[in-house]
């Protein structure tokens, strides 16, 4: 088959292209610990806001300590809110969340960490933040999810 020789050229280009971002991806993803969100659960989004389900429980209930400085929080996404939306640990904290909704597709980014998921009726999406400062990490909804979207927050409390 002839080829004319640029176009072989820009093949060539566009292919080690393709090469180096999957190189970049993977090397980053490696040298900083980058993790891909992937559900952890599979839920009833009907049921999930009814104990015994974790997402059910009275809303203090749903932040656990499991050891000192160890921590997993229960979040239930909703139209327009995240319950619970106040979540309070002490500084160096190590907190997984396991976050899922019960009507649509919401999402979760937490300030001042690399904590970004989307979170899918149905499917429970999990990560871990170690909180080496004190303060006030805000985290929010940043999937359109109708005309509330944009007060659908809430806040990691870390005290000294
Ligand atoms: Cu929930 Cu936007």
């Amino acid at each position: 088959m002839h080829m004319d020789r640029r176009e072989r050229n820009y093949l060539i280009f566009t292919i080690a292209l393709l090469v180096v971002f999957a190189a970049l991806i993977l090397g980053s993803s490696f040298a900083y610990g980058i993790q891909v969100p992937e559900p952890v659960d599979q839920v009833d989004p009907n049921t999930v806001a009814t104990a015994p389900s974790p997402w059910g429980l009275p809303l203090e209930e749903r932040v656990r300590e499991l050891a000192p400085n160890k921590y997993e929080a229960y979040i239930l996404a909703q139209t327009w809110t995240f319950l619970p939306n106040r979540i309070e640990v002490p500084v160096g904290s190590t907190l997984t969340l396991y976050v899922t909704s019960k009507d649509v597709q919401h999402g979760f980014v937490l300030q001042k960490t690399n904590l970004n998921m989307m979170i899918i009726p149905g499917q429970v999406s999990s990560l871990t933040a170690t909180f080496d400062e004190p303060g006030e990490y805000k985290f929010i909804c940043h999937e359109y999810c109708g005309v509330g979207h944009q007060t659908m927050f809430g806040t990691v409390v870390v005290t000294e």
